[in-house]
């Protein structure tokens, strides 16, 4: 029988490390306020999906998650939906799906444990008003995973890119006191962990009035107990000579830039309004090489931009293989209602047919080049901190400072240390290895 009288909440997470920082932000409120964190929607007393409105695709699955979950749910339980797309659609949610009773945007957390209570009593709401205060510093995260931790550091973002959906459903840029920041890397510490990724739409523009990022960066380097330090994502305009330069001195700071080019062609940057030139970014990678010796690049890539001709999408092509990227998430263009790409010419616009080739081409492109360097790799040895099981193979998964994945075989007690393993196999993309030896009470690799 059970005699827990704890209502319990199962929340299900889309989209980008905020959206999966916020998640456990608002399981931390809840939990707090007398839930209980479940694992599966079924027999859930609240069930919240947080959400992101980048491209449609991500709101088509939402849309399908819903229907899905009014079978599954218990006919008396409350489904939210929080997030980006709950703020881009606000009201307009609670009707299309009626079997929705909260629709809650990114800065409407606070209000969770009341919103759910009148919820619960038949009251259906929303709650889309920004809050420039707002940073959930009296919230207790309550994290998933214990190898890292997600810290959010900015919150909105103030670049406009024509493309993106973000600054209308994440509101303005703000960013937290840097002695917020310290004190919960510490508690991330004290709780075992030993590597932080600094989570911000554009989180090299933080200033929080008094420190900028090389502060930020050089304070959280600073805690004693932390081996990694990681951020995500930059904008390439915000790296000042002081944040290189602190990259590059802070033994903590892993050799890894996750730097989104979005497209090598400065004509179709310039309609993107992503305010650098082809030939800014490319000195900007520069700019870090020089400063962080075998510093590995990651980007984002859309193509199919409204006006992107062949020779655009060529320039794109031609970037990749100079630059060299690590590894690049790669999206078809995808128009989001209320951006300003919206206002280009319905001529401008790409065909699907045309999008899908450059996206394949672009993709084969990459994968090519990430084949042969990590072929090249084989036989080097790197240390890896070990995150969690892989999905297959029985082996773990883990992770170098310069962010390739390598799956290594081994005992869950590997969990959160750092090994030394010898690279002996790749799929083309991630690493197979062999453990050297367990790395726990060394020196920190420089
Ligand atoms: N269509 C396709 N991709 C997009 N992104 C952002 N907005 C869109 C859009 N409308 C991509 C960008 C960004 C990443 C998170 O998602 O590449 O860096
Ligand atoms: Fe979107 Fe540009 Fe802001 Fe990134 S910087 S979130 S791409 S508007």
């Amino acid at each position: 029988m059970n005699t827990d009288p704890r209502p319990t909440v199962y929340i299900e997470t889309y989209g980008c490390q905020m959206n999966v920082s916020d998640t456990e932000l608002m399981l931390g409120k809840l939990t707090a306020s007398g839930y209980e964190s479940v694992e599966k929607p079924d027999g859930a007393d609240v069930i919240l999906i947080n959400t992101c409105a980048i491209r449609d695709h991500a709101e088509q699955r939402v849309i399908g998650r819903l229907g899905e979950l009014k079978s599954k749910m218990k006919r008396e339980a409350v489904l939210g939906v929080t997030g980006c797309m709950a703020q881009r659609l606000g009201s307009q949610l609670l009707d299309r799906v009626k079997h929705v009773s909260l629709v809650i945007g990114p800065d409407g957390y606070r209000e969770l444990p009341s919103l759910i209570e009148s919820a619960r009593a038949g009251v259906r709401a929303t709650s889309v008003e920004f809050d420039l205060e707002e940073h959930y510093e009296d919230f207790t995260p309550r994290r998933f995973d214990g190898v890292k931790a997600w810290i959010p550091v900015q919150r909105g973002c103030d670049y406009k890119c024509t493309y993106c959906i973000v600054p209308t459903t994440r509101g303005p840029e703000r960013s937290r006191q840097l002695a917020e920041v310290i004190r919960e890397t510490e508690s991330a510490v004290a709780s075992g962990i030993s590597e932080v990724v600094l989570l911000g739409q554009t989180v090299n523009s933080y200033h929080d009035g008094t420190n900028d990022f090389a502060d930020l960066l050089r304070a959280v380097g600073a805690v004693p107990g932390i081996r990694r330090l990681r951020f995500t994502s930059p904008h390439p305009n915000d790296f000042s000579d002081r944040v290189i330069r602190a990259m590059a001195e802070i033994e903590a700071f892993c050799e890894h830039v996750h730097l989104p080019m979005q497209s090598g062609s400065t004509r179709t940057l310039r309609r993107m309004l992503r305010r650098y030139t082809r030939e800014q970014y490319l000195d900007c990678v520069d700019r870090l090489r020089a400063a962080i010796p075998n510093v590995s690049l990651t980007t984002d890539i859309i193509v199919g931009f409204p006006g992107e001709t062949e020779d655009d999408f060529e320039e794109t092509l031609s970037a990749v293989r100079t630059i060299g990227f690590e590894d690049a998430y790669t999206f078809k263009f995808s128009m989001r209602d209320g951006t300003p790409a919206t206002r280009f010419p319905a001529s401008d616009r790409v065909t699907d047919e045309v999008a899908s080739d450059r996206l394949a081409r672009l993709i084969a492109t990459v994968r090519g080049a990430n084949r042969e360097r990590n072929m090249g790799l084989l036989g080097a040895r790197r240390e890896v901190l070990v995150e969690k099981p892989a999905r297959r193979g029985g082996l773990l998964q883990s992770r170098t400072r310069d962010f390739k994945t390598v799956m290594i075989p081994g005992d869950l007690s590997l969990i959160g240390k750092y090994l030394q393993v010898e690279l002996t196999g790749t799929t083309g993309s991630t690493f197979l290895g062999q453990i050297v030896a367990q790395r726990a009470s060394l020196p920190m690799a420089g």
